[in-house]
C-alpha cells in the first residue's frame, strides 16, 4: 500500500497513466518513465543520452534524502501522520499487548506467532544466552573505561569467529540459527561490557527469567542470591525495547543491508549496524540527550540554550527526524511509560528541563519552522537513567532493541532477487589527468 500524493490543487490532470513523460531539452528527445508504488526507476533514467556514447542521466541523492533502496514488507512509516507499524500491527497496540520476543517474532516471520510458536521461540532464545568463555576473556580485555558501545560492536564482531558457519548465508535454517544467537546473546554481550566499566564481575544468564528480567539481572545482580527485578521496571524495558525493535531503512538497518548485501555474514553486518547507531545523530542521540540536560543544569538556563541551537551553536538532541515531520508515536508511548516508571523510582530530575524545552521547541518558530518534534531518543534517556543505566549504556539499549529489525531486513534483503551486492555512483568532481611529477621538482 503506498501514499498516493494528491495532485496539486488545480493542477491540470494529465493522460492518467502511471508514467513520466520527459523531454530532455538538450536534445528534444521525450522519454515516457513508468511510475510504480510512486517511485521512477533509476536505471530507466540511463536511456537519456545525448549521443550513444554519453553514460546517461543518473540520479544525485546526497545521504539518500529522496531514494528508496528496497521494497519492504517489515514497517510501515507515515512521517506526516506520526504512523509506525510493524508487519501491519500499529506500535501503540503492540506496546500495549505484545513482548519483545513476540515482536522480533513477528518483525522476522511476519505473522504474530500461536501460542506452541511462541513458547518455542523463548525457549530457543532463553537456551543461546551463553558466549563462549574466551567471548567473555575478550570482553575482559578492554580498559577499564572503555565505552560498552564499542566493546558490543567488537563482540558481535567477534561472533563471527566463533560461528564460522555463519557464512553460508543462502542456508536459511543456518541464518536462522544465527539470528537466534545474535537476539540472545546481544543482551549477554551489553551486560559484560557494562560490568566491565564498573569493575563487577560478570554475571550469566538465568534461564528461569524473561528476556529483559534476565538482562536487568546480569546488569544489577551483586550478591543478592535469585535476585529478582521488579516488575514494573521488566515491563517498561520490555516496551522500550518494542519501541525500539525496527524503523525501516534508518542509517544503521541501510548499514546492515549494504555490508550483507556483499554476502558477509550475520555478525559481520549487524557489527556494521552497531558502529551506525552508536553516532550522536542517530541512536547515540540518547546519551548526547541527557549529556545536554546536564550541561543545561536548571530550567532558568533554557532560553540561553535554545537561543544557542537557533544561532547554531547547539544541536537539540532528541528533536528532529528524516521521517517524522509532524512528531515520532514512539516518544508519545515513552513520554507515557515515563510516568510510570517514575512511580517506582521517584521522578527524574533532569524532567523538569525536558518538559521546559519541548515546551519551547512546540512553540518557537525557529522550531515548528523546521518541523522539529521530540523523538524516540528524547525521553527514552530519562527512564533509562531512571532504571539505574548509566548513560553510556543507553545506546547499547537501543542496540538489543533493534536487533530484531536489523536481522530482520537482512534477511529480507537476502531473499529479495532484486538485491546485489550495493554500489552507489558518484559525480566526480575532482582533477582531469595530469602527470606524476618528481618530487625534485616540486
Ligand atoms: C534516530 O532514521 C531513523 O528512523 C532514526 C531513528 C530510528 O529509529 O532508527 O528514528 C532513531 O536516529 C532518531 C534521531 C536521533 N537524533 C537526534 O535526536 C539528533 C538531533 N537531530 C538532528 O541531528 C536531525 O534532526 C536528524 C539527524 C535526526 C535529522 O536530520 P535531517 O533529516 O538530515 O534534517 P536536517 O539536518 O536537514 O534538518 C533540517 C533543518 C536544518 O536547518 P536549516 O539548515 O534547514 O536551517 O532543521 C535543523 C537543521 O539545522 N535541525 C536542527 C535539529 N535537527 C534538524 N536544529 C537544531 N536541533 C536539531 N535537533
Amino acid at each position: 500500500m503506498t501514499t498516493q500524493q494528491p495532485t496539486a490543487e488545480g493542477a491540470s490532470t494529465g493522460s492518467g497513466a502511471e508514467s513520466l513523460t520527459v523531454v530532455d531539452n538538450r536534445t528534444g528527445q521525450s522519454y515516457e518513465l513508468p511510475i510504480t508504488d510512486g517511485t521512477v526507476r533509476a536505471t530507466d533514467l540511463r536511456q537519456i543520452k545525448t549521443d550513444p556514447d554519453d553514460f546517461g542521466v543518473m540520479t544525485y541523492d546526497p545521504a539518500f534524502m529522496n531514494t528508496a533502496a528496497c521494497r519492504s514488507e517489515v514497517t510501515f512509516l507515515d512521517g506526516e501522520r506520526g504512523i509506525l507499524r510493524y508487519r501491519g500491527y500499529p506500535i501503540e497496540q503492540l506496546a500495549e499487548n505484545s513482548s519483545f520476543l513476540e515482536v522480533a517474532y513477528l518483525l522476522l516471520e511476519g505473522e504474530l506467532p500461536s501460542k506452541d510458536e511462541l513458547e518455542q521461540w523463548e525457549h530457543d532464545i532463553t537456551h543461546h544466552t551463553f558466549v563462549h568463555e574466551n567471548v567473555r576473556r575478550l570482553m575482559e580485555g578492554f580498559r577499564y573505561d572503555a565505552h560498552p558501545m564499542g566493546m558490543l560492536q567488537a563482540g558481535v564482531a567477534a561472533l563471527s569467529t566463533f560461528y564460522p558457519e555463519s557464512k553460508e548465508i543462502d542456508d536459511p535454517e543456518n541464518r536462522r540459527r544465527q539470528i537466534i544467537r545474535l537476539i540472545a546473546k546481544m543482551p549477554t554481550l551489553g551486560a559484560f561490557g557494562y560490568r566491565h566499566s564498573q569493575g563487577m564481575p560478570f554475571v550469566y544468564p538465568r534461564n528461569e527469567l524473561s528476556y529483559s528480567a534476565n538482562f536487568l539481572s546480569m546488569l544489577f545482580e551483586i550478591g543478592v542470591k535469585d535476585y529478582t527485578p521488579d516488575p514494573r521496571l521488566v515491563r517498561a524495558l520490555d516496551v522500550l525495547f518494542i519501541l525500539h525493535a525496527d524503523h525501516e531503512q534508518n542509517c544503521s538497518t541501510s548499514s546492515v543491508r549494504a555490508v550483507g548485501s556483499s554476502q558477509a555474514d550475520p555478525y559481520s553486518s549487524v557489527s556494521a549496524g552497531i558502529g551506525a547507531l552508536y553516532g550522536p545523530l542517530h541512536g547515540g542521540a540518547n546519551e548526547a540527550v541527557l549529556q545536554m540536560l546536564r550541561r543545561i543544569e536548571k530550567v532558568e538556563n533554557v532560553p540561553d540554550f535554545l537561543e544557542a541551537v537557533k544561532n547554531r551553536k547547539e544541536l537539540l538532541m532528541g528533536f528532529g527526524h528524516r521521517v517524522y515531520k509532524n512528531f515520532d508515536p514512539r516518544a508519545t508511548i515513552i513520554k507515557k511509560a515515563t510516568d510510570e516508571v517514575f512511580e517506582v523510582t521517584g521522578v527524574n530530575p533532569l524532567l523538569k528541563i525536558a518538559l521546559e524545552l519541548e515546551k519551547h521547541a512546540l512553540e518557537e518558530d525557529f522550531f515548528v519552522e523546521r518541523k522539529l518534534y521530540p523523538n524516540v531518543d528524547f525521553y527514552s534517556g530519562l527512564i533509562y537513567e531512571a532504571l539505574g543505566m548509566p548513560t553510556e549504556m543507553f545506546t547499547v539499549l537501543f542496540a538489543i532493541g533493534r536487533t530484531p529489525g536489523w536481522v530482520a531486513q537482512w534477511n529480507e534483503m537476502l531473499n529479495d532477487k532484486e538485491q546485489k551486492i550495493a554500489r552507489p555512483r558518484q559525480v566526480y568532481v575532482g582533477s582531469g589527468e595530469r602527470d606524476y611529477v618528481p618530487v625534485a621538482s616540486r
